[in-house]
């Protein structure tokens, strides 16, 4: 269990103050200008060696992707892209960050726009999040108004942080349609190369990092990489935010150990499991786009990037879905199968059609209305998705029906079953 003098975020509930002196009591805003002294590249190794992945879903290593953005500045301007769209379904935890810890946001966007020779960032901020902008507003203020940023500020570093507000739309979420949406045009994302860190924002080069990875880079550059690699496991290092959802009796967001059992996480934080531990059926572990797995994997899996890839799923955004045993896990698949369908944004043929598809074939199924053979292919036409699109909506779409078909494909076959004697019986 992590202990709280390692806790980064020690105003995630919101019973402090938010407000720039309350945040400098707990520990923000100390040291930053020696944090900047320390220079560039001394920040991207420390960095590196935190083992920090990225938080936002992909869990790609911060550092080096920091170490991606070229390391002069010619004649095109950096910039840093923080990426707070969070419509990822049961993922609710950069809007917390937002809301009740803005500050360790701001000052982690000062020093990673430093790392990387930025002196401009963009906050993109979820359309339906409207406090959590004012939130983070009031806070960007605070800190222009304090002379933290802004030009000839006392960290020596002339920088200017902007709050942009989306119109609502998963795919925003997405960096490169993320990156459109900024410059003013349709959300959908770009092929891939050019990669932000070369060809970004207004064609410079750009790095998009999650709210979360750039909250916790003060903390980890203030207390030093080899504390923040000693929490967890090597390559799954440091502490996460896990957001609770579902049928558990008391639904959190909490700052946890990495690799924590996922048993001790819903029952030490969100009260257990409505019912007991025996009245589990799935757990969606990772934000809605991750394969669910069945009680028997949930009984002793850690909750880490690697623990969960090697049950065939993943850690995503560490959005934890319970559901127990009233559930109905082909609806609420289905149900999922809907939200890819709606967002997705149509550019590629198989993610335009096939998640249309998939949801059509995943309705009749909810109430055994399909044959049998229908179900290999729908995993056939899933896998045809998977990998074969411009942006991992795609994938998104595949994998919580593979994970369906994988763990309940006996439920499946059993619906189907009784449908057909209901048919035969009327007949
Ligand atoms: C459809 C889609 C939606 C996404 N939504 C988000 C999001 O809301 N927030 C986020 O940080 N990353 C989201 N991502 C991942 C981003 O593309 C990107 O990998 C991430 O912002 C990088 O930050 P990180 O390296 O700090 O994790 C999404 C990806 C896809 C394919
Ligand atoms: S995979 Fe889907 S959401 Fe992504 S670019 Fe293609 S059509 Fe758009």
């Amino acid at each position: 269990m992590l202990a709280d003098r390692d806790r980064i975020f020690t105003n995630l509930y919101g019973l402090q103050d938010p407000g720039l002196n309350a945040a400098i009591q707990r520990g923000a805003w100390d040291g930053t200008k020696a944090i900047l002294e320390r220079g560039q590249d001394a920040i991207i190794d420390e960095m590196k060696k935190s083992g920090l992945r990225g938080r936002g879903g992909a869990g790609f290593p911060t550092g080096l992707k920091w170490s991606f953005m070229p390391k002069e500045v010619k004649e095109r301007p950096h910039y840093l892209v923080v990426n707070a769209d969070e419509s990822e379904p049961g993922t609710c935890k950069d809007r917390d960050i937002m809301r009740h810890d803005p500050h360790t946001l701001v000052e982690g966007c000062l020093i990673a726009s430093f790392a990387m020779r930025a002196h401009a960032c963009y906050i993109y901020v979820r359309g339906e999040f409207i406090r959590e902008r004012e939130a983070l507003q009031r806070a960007v203020d605070e800190a222009y108004a304090a002379n933290l940023i802004g030009k000839n500020n006392v960290h020596g570093w002339d920088f200017d942080l902007y709050v942009h507000h989306g119109a609502g739309a998963y795919i925003c979420g997405e960096e490169t349609a993320l990156l459109e949406s900024l410059e003013g045009k349709k959300g959908q994302p770009r092929l891939k190369p050019p990669f932000p860190a070369n060809v970004g924002l207004y064609g410079c080069p750009t790095t998009v990092n999650n709210v979360e990875s750039i909250a916790v880079a003060p903390t980890i550059l203030r207390r030093g990489a080899d504390w923040f690699a000693g929490i967890g496991r090597p390559n799954n290092s440091g502490t996460k935010v896990f957001c609770i959802s579902g049928h558990v009796n008391k639904p959190c967001n909490v700052e946890e150990e990495m690799g924590i059992p996922l048993r001790e996480l819903i029952e030490r934080h969100a009260g257990g499991v409505r019912g007991g531990w025996d009245n589990l059926l799935a757990v969606i572990p990772g934000g809605a786009s991750v394969p669910l797995i069945p009680k028997s994997i949930c009984d002793d899996v850690l909750m880490d990037f690697d623990s969960l890839k090697a049950q065939q799923t993943g850690l995503g955004t560490a959005a934890v879905i319970v559901m127990d045993k009233s559930t109905d896990v082909v609806k609420a698949i289905q149900r999922l199968a809907y939200f890819y369908k709606h967002e997705s944004c149509g550019q590629c043929t198989p993610c335009r059609e096939g998640t249309g598809w998939m949801w059509r074939v995943m309705t009749r199924m909810v109430k055994g209305d399909a044959k049998v053979g229908e179900i290999d292919l729908l995993q056939e036409v899933s896998k045809e998705i998977e990998g074969h699109t411009i942006c991992a909506l795609g994938d998104a779409a595949a994998w919580p029906i593979q994970g369906l078909i994988r763990h309940f494909r006996p439920e499946i076959e059993r619906r189907i079953a009784a449908r057909a004697g209901v048919r035969e019986a009327a007949e």
